[in-house]
């Protein structure tokens, strides 16, 4: 018996509809167009302004694409799991949500908080399930509202983030798929981004919502150089393991939290930018939604076969990159 893959057979992407651009943040606080795309990339970001809705909905939104676009019909989902950290509650988990707005009454699930790196832990974890032939179908969401936990009152964090979700289905395939992966935590990453109050730590009370201790904390210049070095060594590390040199992968999908990041783990890997994928541009930096997000714009360019290998890397400090190939 040869090795089971899991494989991806859809990927679906989904955007709240409005957008906050870099010249609306210009009347919000002290920063301005130039400086934002010159030091990260970022154009303009989607917000879900709707107060009813949250994270479970944009996930259900991409899902329900999903399900039309493998033409899967959400019974046969077995598991949804949703990589995000702005669940619609503390608790339940969101993937539960997901699974009962989407009509999957077969389906159970659960959320992986691992901050930007959440859509790859998420895909690794499913992947398992599908290896060991326990599920055969799985929704892996990476979506947050990151909108519900800025501060656009700090120019340092309210430029970066937006809002939005994607998602992917695995399925088993006996010749190609989720190759391999490596994953990586630090938990002393944690001082240089996190939230500081609405934990168990620090639950919510007066004073930490005065003191505005439930957004974004981020020592940036830390978390740049952090990242870059632990994409790039994640990536060499996954291509050594599996023998394989640049000319070999066809695409680089980094999470995108910086276009600066990007390049300069491009660029110290000696990758061709064109190989390189960005939408930074329009999204900003969804936490767990950007990589499944980019799979969504450029899932067009894929040919079967291609070698792929994602990386993501964030708060905790967590990353990560995983080697794929192109099912379809
Ligand atoms: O996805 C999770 C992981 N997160 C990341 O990977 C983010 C990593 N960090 C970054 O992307 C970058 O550090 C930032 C984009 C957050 C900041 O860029 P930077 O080049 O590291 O800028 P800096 O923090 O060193 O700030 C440079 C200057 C400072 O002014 P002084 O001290 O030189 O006078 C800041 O006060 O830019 C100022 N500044 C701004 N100016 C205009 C900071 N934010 C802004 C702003 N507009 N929005």
């Amino acid at each position: 018996m040869g090795r089971k893959f899991a494989a991806i057979t859809g990927v679906a992407g989904y955007v709240p509809e409005d957008v906050i651009t870099n010249f609306d943040l210009e009347k919000m606080v002290e920063t301005n167009d130039e400086w934002i795309v010159s030091r990260t990339g970022i154009k303009q970001r989607h917000i879900l302004k709707d107060p009813t809705k949250a994270t479970s909905d944009m996930c259900v939104e991409a899902a329900k694409d999903l399900l039309k676009k493998t033409n899967i019909s959400a019974e046969e989902v077995d598991m949804i799991i949703v990589a995000t950290v702005t669940g619609d509650y503390v608790f339940p988990d969101t993937a539960n949500l997901v699974a009962t707005k989407l009509g999957a009454t077969n389906a159970f699930g659960f959320d992986i908080n691992a901050a930007c790196s959440g859509f790859i832990f998420s895909l690794v974890t499913a992947s398992k399930f599908i290896e060991t032939g326990t599920y055969k179908k799985i929704i892996v969401c990476g979506s947050d509202k990151m909108s519900s936990i800025l501060n656009y009152e700090d120019r340092a964090t309210c430029i970066l983030f937006g809002d939005g979700a994607g998602a992917v289905m695995l399925e088993p395939s006996d010749s190609s798929g989720i190759i391999d992966a490596v994953l990586k935590g630090d938990g002393t990453g944690c001082e240089f981004l996190h939230m500081k109050a609405g934990g168990s730590l620090n639950p919510a009370t007066v004073e930490t919502v005065q003191n505005r201790e439930h957004y974004v904390y981020q020592e940036g210049r830390v978390v740049f150089k952090s990242a870059v070095k632990g994409m790039r060594d994640t990536v060499n590390e996954v291509m050594e393991r599996n023998s394989l040199t640049n000319e070999d992968i066809d695409w680089i999908i980094p999470h995108q939290a910086n276009k600066r990041i990007i390049l300069s783990v491009a660029d110290q890997l000696d990758f061709s930018h064109e190989k390189v994928l960005m939408n930074i541009e329009k999204y900003g930096n969804t936490t767990a939604g950007t990589i499944p997000l980019v799979l969504n714009d450029f899932e067009h360019k894929f040919k079967k076969g291609d070698k792929i290998i994602i990386t993501a890397f964030g708060g905790g400090f967590t990353w990560g990159s995983v080697l794929i190939e192109w099912m379809y």
